[in-house]
């Protein structure tokens, strides 16, 4: 028996952790790796051989996002970038292009970076260990886990929000997240085993997604039921336990559609700062209060209505306005921005979110 003592912001949490029993998570470690075997889902990065450059192009991107979301993105860079060397090789503007839609546009930069370091320090090859994989660009504790333990078969402790959810509910675990990760982190490792090292955390996450769910979690079908401590208590959904999160500052703008025929003018944003190194629309500045900015361009422009958008750190609200431009202008304006260019509308899908939500209302 262990007592968690954490503290979060001024309050104080103390909780028992009572370890389970070493035959019990033997047992059931087994049974949930059966589950896998017969339940598991079949994910486009399970196919083949264990390749550690797909391993860790597959974490990356669900890092961010959900499996459905991620996985025609990671069969396009494969197919376009079958070998870490290929992606090292990569035009870099490509490869942010490609990424648009996957959000988190700095991990897109920290990817080639690291790409490019593999190849430059380590022949082509990823290093094996968890350290060796930390020193690279981009890698966290979560992800040198993750290819440490899928790729290589280390024994590595890998936990991110779905271990995170089996965990607390497993130990209902009080203290919320995320003064509760370090005694996350802390049960998870008695589940540990140099055995099917690399298939475990996979297990659990989809035990996360298919059983142990946010909502309506499965537990007459949960392989773990019989030394869960959530479901006795009645309302395993209230685990993990989160602190209500203040509300992200709200700022305003305007995004600009300058048109011509089926092409729009886009920007290639500075390579530091938010949604660096992505193609955008033009837009006023991004403020605390909504203001009349000045367009691009004077004349007769349409709008378009507006739209909400969640960044990490605030939530936008953009209106959207429309102006078919004359060839003429259009020129005027690429002269004068060197950072400007066409677009056609066939390839939208290399901006960012943000700013394809705004073409969506020109549809009629
Ligand atoms: N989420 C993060 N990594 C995953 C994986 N390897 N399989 C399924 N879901 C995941």
């Amino acid at each position: 028996m262990r007592t968690e003592s954490s503290k979060e912001g001024s309050e104080r949490f103390i909780v028992t952790i009572i370890r389970k029993d070493a035959a019990l998570v033997a047992r059931l470690r087994k049974g949930l790796l059966d589950w896998y075997d017969g339940q598991g889902r079949d994910l486009a990065w399970r196919r083949g051989e264990r390749d550690p450059y797909r391993v860790w192009l597959s974490e990356v991107m669900l890092q961010q996002t959900t499996v459905p979301h991620a996985t025609p993105y990671y069969e396009k860079f494969l197919s376009l970038w079958p070998t870490v060397r290929d992606l090292a090789a990569a035009d870099d503007a490509r490869v942010m292009a490609e990424w648009a839609g996957l959000g988190y546009y700095a991990r897109a930069r920290r990817l080639l970076e690291c790409a490019r370091a593999v190849v430059r320090e380590h022949g082509g090859e990823f290093p094996r260990s968890e350290a060796e994989l930390l020193a690279l660009p981009g890698f966290g504790p979560y992800t040198a886990a993750a290819v440490a333990a899928i790729a290589f078969g280390e024994a590595a402790n890998v936990v991110d929000g779905n271990v995170e959810r089996v965990m607390t509910r497993l130990y209902a675990i009080e203290t919320p997240l995320p003064a509760g990760r370090a005694a996350v982190r802390d049960v998870a490792a008695q589940w540990i085993a140099a055995e099917r090292s690399g298939d475990w955390p996979q297990a659990l996450m989809d035990l996360a997604s298919l059983i142990c769910r946010p909502r309506a979690p499965q537990c007459l079908l949960c392989p773990l039921a019989e030394a869960c401590e959530a479901r006795p208590l009645g309302d395993p959904e209230r685990f993990p336990v989160k602190l209500a999160k203040p509300p992200k500052p709200r700022r305003f703008g305007t995004a600009y559609i300058l048109r011509l025929g089926e092409a729009i003018i886009v920007e290639q944003r500075p390579d530091k700062g938010l949604l660096g190194g992505m193609l955008g629309l033009p837009h006023s500045e991004w403020r605390e209060k909504p203001d009349e900015a000045r367009p691009p361009l004077d004349g007769d422009w349409r709008d378009l209505g507006a739209y909400q958008h969640v960044f990490t750190h605030f939530a936008l609200t953009q209106n959207v306005r429309l102006r078919d431009v004359t060839q003429a202008e259009a020129d005027e304006l690429l002269r004068a921005r060197n950072d400007w260019r066409w677009l056609p509308l066939t390839e939208a899908r290399s901006l960012p979110t943000v700013f394809a939500k705004a073409l969506t209302l020109m549809k009629p």
